[in-house]
């Protein structure tokens, strides 16, 4: 699975930050840490849902404070991803987790996108997705992309993250409406713990080009008819989804459903420093443990360009490429 070419649609780039990388940062930062070792560290990534796992994933993020650890960051995960056989990343990036404490947003985009360009040496190419934290307010998200706009050149479109039950994308219809007018793509998560009517939401208020997750659509037999008629991208996370319990193990996962219904499915790792996992152990793991066929990885790998944000002749390159590949 590490040589099949793919792209990775769902990745947060805070998700990334693996134990020694912390320990690191925050030596460097003279950050204080509730934790003695990597293995202690480590030892806590048991998860019992979404929230359980965010309440680790920003304190995390206190180690996270200029442009150099953001560098380091961005490229650890693209050095991985390269030899995960991704040859583009979209990547989404939490800017309020750390101008709340205090960092500039300059600091955070030069670092990410400083690192995307060096990557393009390694055969890999990149972009930006700027999330909004959906337990914010609708104002902060707001404030959020206004402090962005002086570096829209490097950010390819907006995505909606973090606590999803409670948090409809109705509450973020202006913003989006915004992203929109100034030219960016529009992605959100829904359907991770959330009913299938924010899946609906996300497409009918905020207008995204893919839903992130969207595994609860399959409550809803009539969205399911249109996610396929309107051939939706959903950026499916399969070790994500049991690590954060909407499955109890990887053979109960409803992949094969999605793919059945005729809907264009990708996989990707959402946090692999998280849950176990880079992009193409997903698509090894659902492999081993869910019979997905060798046609049927190559078809999920093909959908990744498809439903990438891609220029077409990139695009045409690269699925040429999926097709040639041997397994
Ligand atoms: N932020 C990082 N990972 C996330 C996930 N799986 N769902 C929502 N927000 C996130
Ligand atoms: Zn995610």
């Amino acid at each position: 699975m590490f040589d099949l070419p793919k792209a990775e649609l769902h990745v947060h780039i805070e998700g990334t930050l693996e134990p020694e990388m912390v320990f690191e940062f925050a030596s460097r930062n003279d950050v204080a840490l509730p934790y003695s070792s990597v293995d202690e560290l480590r030892s806590r990534y048991e998860f019992t849902d979404l929230q359980s796992f965010l309440d680790i994933y920003y304190a995390n993020m206190a180690v996270l404070c200029t442009r150099q650890d953001f560098h380091e960051m961005a490229a650890a995960y693209l050095r991985a991803s390269a030899r995960q056989g991704v040859r583009h990343a979209e990547i989404f990036f939490d800017p309020q987790a750390h101008t709340k404490r205090g960092v500039e947003m300059g600091a955070i985009i030069d670092g990410l996108s400083g690192a995307l360009e060096e990557a393009r040496n390694d055969g890999i190419t990149g972009e930006l997705i700027l999330c909004f934290l959906r337990d914010d307010s609708a104002e902060s998200a707001m404030g959020t992309l206004r402090q962005a706009e002086p570096y829209l050149d490097r950010i390819i479109g907006v995505g909606l993250d973090s606590a999803e039950v409670g948090h409809p994308p109705s509450k973020f219809t202006d913003v989006f409406a915004k992203a929109r007018e100034l030219g960016l793509r529009a992605v959100a998560h829904a359907g991770e713990e959330g009913p299938p009517e924010y899946v609906a939401e996300a497409l009918d208020l905020l207008e995204v080009d893919r839903i992130d997750h969207g595994i609860r659509a399959l409550d809803d037999a009539e969205l399911v008819e249109r996610l396929r008629r309107e051939q939706v991208p959903l950026t499916v996370c399969p070790l994500s989804n049991v690590r954060l319990g909407s499955f109890s193990r990887l053979s109960e996962h409803t992949l094969p459903r999605l793919l059945d219904e005729g809907l264009l499915v990708t996989l990707n790792s959402d946090d692999p420093a998280y849950f176990g996992g880079y992009v193409a152990d997903n698509y090894s793991a659902v492999r081993d443990e869910l019979g997905i066929s060798i046609e049927q990885l190559r078809q999920l790998a093909a959908n990744s360009f498809h439903a990438s944000f891609l220029d077409s002749d990139h695009r045409r390159e690269l699925l040429t490429e999926v097709d040639a590949w041997q397994a």
